[in-house]
């Protein structure tokens, strides 16, 4: 009997001895230990015994649980301590690298040019105004010298609102997605509050889509009408927003077009920066330009029609009016030479983290 606790005190040591982790120790107590353990085993053995040999063995086997119960809070303290080392070897904080920076978004690209377009406007006076994007024939052609079924409105492809398979028509004819932001120049002029220096600067749909055409894209629509506005203000508008826009370099030129809704009408060019307006590079013609220009957009003198539609006298009053396109401008400037304009919509953020 004291052989057997003896020889079970020196085997649960050594066990205890090899045990690593904490999974390993509650294998080990629950194996010597435990109420079922090996040592509560021999311990009930002590019963058969007599008297004196139970009181010799039961000495002995008390010392046995408190070595081996010894044994195990020490390899408690051990594994417990090892655990919290290797932890502290694996996780630690050093305090002094810098942070990791969230990615923080931005404005995507037209937003960005919407803002500076109306900043570089507001310091001469033109005010951003807003109006619809869904409107009636009458502000996106009648009221701009385009009467029913005129030829000129084909060139506008323009989206019209259906109603259970017809032609939506409201209080002012059918009802379109705004083709262009020319739209708000007689809303702007029925306000009645003279003078105007607007900048109408919105959302424009045409049916057309295309590696060089948006069914959706941005205009920037000026109108200024006032007594006595002339052909100059136009021009001089027109050089103050490029030379801000574009760069004190750059020279701008009117050519002779045709709007229905101005006379007259002019196309806006301004010079190449490739070429510095030359048309002519090293080795041979600018590849970017027609000749050193470039085109941005039209303009012209508001059409005595458009004001009457307003509600002016063209007589006292005159204006000029000119619609550029945002999505162009921008890229004109930035040099941003993508394939296919789409590029823009794509919400490829490889693309938008450019800019
Ligand atoms: N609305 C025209 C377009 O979308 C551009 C335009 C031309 C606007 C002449 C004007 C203008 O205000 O005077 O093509």
């Amino acid at each position: 009997m004291q052989d057997a606790l003896i020889q079970l005190q020196t085997e649960a040591l050594a066990v205890f001895l090899k045990v690593k982790t904490l999974d390993e120790l509650e294998a080990a107590r629950v194996e010597y230990l435990g109420r079922k353990g090996r040592l509560a085993e021999a311990m009930k053995d002590l019963a058969a015994l007599d008297a004196d040999a139970k009181r010799e063995a039961g000495k002995i086997a008390n010392d046995v649980k408190r070595t081996i119960e010894a044994s195990f809070q020490a390899t408690e303290a051990r594994v417990v301590a090892g655990a919290a080392a290797e932890r502290k070897a694996q996780e630690w904080l050093d305090v002094s690298l810098p942070g990791i920076a969230p990615a923080v978004g931005h404005l995507h690209l037209t937003t960005q040019a919407i803002d500076e377009i109306s900043g570089i406007f507001a310091h001469i006076g033109f005010v951003r105004s807003r109006h619809p994007e869904v409107d009636w024939d009458y502000y996106a052609f009648e009221s701009l010298n385009m009467p029913k079924e005129h030829p000129a409105r084909d060139e506008w492809e323009t989206f019209f609102i259906g109603d259970e398979g017809e032609v939506a028509t409201g209080e002012k004819g059918k009802i379109v997605l705004t083709p262009h932001t020319s739209n708000g120049q007689v809303r702007e002029i029925e306000k009645g509050e003279l003078p105007i220096r607007m900048i109408n600067i919105g959302k424009c749909y045409r049916r057309q889509a295309s590696a060089r055409h948006l069914p959706m894209f941005h205009q920037f629509e000026g109108l200024m009408v006032d007594k006595n506005v002339t052909v100059t203000e136009l021009k001089g508008v027109f050089d103050y927003f490029v030379k801000r826009y574009f760069g004190p370099d750059r020279a701008t030129r009117l050519r002779p077009y045709h709007f229905r809704f101005t006379e007259p009408s002019f196309e806006l060019d301004i010079s190449c920066a490739v070429c510095e307006g030359t048309g002519k590079i090293e080795n041979g013609k600018c590849k970017l330009c027609k000749g050193g220009w470039l085109e941005l957009g039209g303009a012209g003198m508001v059409h005595p029609n458009v004001l009457k539609a307003g509600g002016l006298n063209p007589d006292e009053y005159t204006g000029f009016a000119f619609g550029w396109g945002v999505e162009r401008t921008m890229m004109m400037r930035s040099g941003i030479n993508i394939d296919d304009i789409r590029t823009l919509y794509k919400n490829d953020l490889r693309f938008l983290t450019q800019f």
